[in-house]
């Protein structure tokens, strides 16, 4: 029943109530009203607005019974309305004090519930980030050589045609740059010089001789770009680790000495190195450096039987090309080749990563696919 269904608007004797029987059967039913209300009270908001519908100043039902039924009710029946109405207050405060008691317990319980500490419950795991393979690769290289007195110095990606090519004695119209095809930056016409993105780390041999006389020891790790379409072994963007030594009297057993050595100290004592006639245009003579199959043990079979799938049964593994400097490059950098000379190599880092952690797609290094970076913690 709604509140306004109990006549509280109305005086007693508009209502028809003319004896004290029936006023104990009005506060009754205005009673029972209450208890109904009262078991919808769970939380502070109903609670408030509960106890200002009852007990508010102004127009709460106990106000209201008080102005409209007991302060007009006729003499005889005032005494019956005043005790009726005393009974239905204490009744009224004391649930709604009870019920409040109640909720704030209920509220504390459920505050502390959510705030208490569960010790045993696991610790916040936060994933420490390691090292990419290829950077480890890097620091792997890069120790042996600062172990053997080279430097590491560094350069920049992008280019002039003239430290990438030129001053590399590969002219413009040199075949060798079709196979460094690279990206050219777009530049106002006004520029003086085109720019592009280095195809190997060898600019750096230039730019460091041009700064300093022999003796030199030095290693260039980097980034550097291709026009290459990637497949499993070709990426647009990929590492290299440049090695330049000069001095007055190098030789070419220096020069085998230490790729041999740097070999031994990456892939292990077991592995045996061979090398091949070939052609740089700044090395002279030229080589590549082979590596006895790290994955058959060299024999070009698999360990089931059958021809080892790595190596494709030739027993060797191509890992990179080097050779003496071309005397034509000291030519660039004032250097008496007369007196001096050297060797120099580029290292194919992804390449040589994936030779030495059996990986056999180059991409998988720039996927950053977490399932194979924590393989290499
Ligand atoms: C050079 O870049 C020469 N500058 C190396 C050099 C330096 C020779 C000093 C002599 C003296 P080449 O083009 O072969 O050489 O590349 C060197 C290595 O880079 C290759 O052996 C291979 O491991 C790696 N490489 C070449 N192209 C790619 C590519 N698209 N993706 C991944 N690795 C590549």
């Amino acid at each position: 029943m709604p509140t306004s269904d109990l006549g509280l608007d109305q005086t007693l004797a508009a209502l028809g109530i003319t004896d004290a029987a029936q006023v104990t059967a009005r506060f009754a039913e205005v009673r029972r009203h209450f208890d109904g209300q009262f078991q919808t009270v769970h939380d502070e908001a109903d609670w408030r607005l509960f106890r200002d519908r009852w007990l508010g100043r102004k127009s709460g039902v106990l106000t209201l019974v008080t102005d409209n039924w007991l302060k007009p009710a006729t003499p005889e029946l005032k005494r019956d309305v005043g005790v009726s109405l005393n009974a239905l207050r204490a009744h009224v405060e004391s649930q709604i004090e009870v019920r409040r008691l109640a909720i704030e317990s209920g509220a504390e319980e459920s505050t502390l519930a959510r705030e208490r500490v569960d010790l045993s419950l696991p610790g916040v795991i936060r994933p420490i980030g390691s090292r990419h393979l290829i950077r480890q690769v890097f620091q792997e290289i890069e120790d042996i050589f600062v172990s053997i007195g080279f430097s590491i110095v560094e350069g920049p990606e992008i280019e002039t045609p003239y430290y990438n090519f030129e001053a590399r004695n590969i002219p413009e119209f040199h075949p060798v740059r079709d196979d460094m095809d690279t990206f050219y930056l777009e530049l106002p016409k006004s520029a003086k010089t085109p720019l592009l993105l280095r195809t190997h780390t060898s600019p750096m041999q230039i730019r460091t001789m041009e700064k300093q006389k022999p003796p030199v020891r030095v290693i260039v790790p980097g980034k550097v770009y291709r026009r290459d379409n990637p497949d499993a072994t070709h990426s647009f963007m990929f590492h290299q680790v440049e090695g330049l030594a000069v001095d007055t009297d190098i030789t070419f057993c220096d020069f085998t000495g230490t790729i041999e050595y740097f070999v031994k100290q990456f892939f292990g004592p077991s592995v045996k190195t061979r090398f091949r006639p070939s052609y740089f245009p700044f090395t002279e003579p030229s080589v590549e450096f082979d590596v006895s199959c790290p994955f058959c043990g060299g024999t070009g079979t698999a360990a089931g039987g059958g021809t080892c799938s790595k190596c494709k049964g030739a027993a060797w593994i191509e890992l990179f090309g080097a050779g003496m400097v071309d005397p034509a490059v000291y030519g660039f950098v004032n250097y008496d080749a007369k007196k001096v000379s050297g060797f120099a190599f580029g290292i194919g880092i992804d390449r040589m990563a994936m030779l030495k952690y059996g990986i056999d797609d180059i991409q998988v290094f720039f996927q950053n696919d977490v399932r194979f970076l924590r393989q290499f913690p």
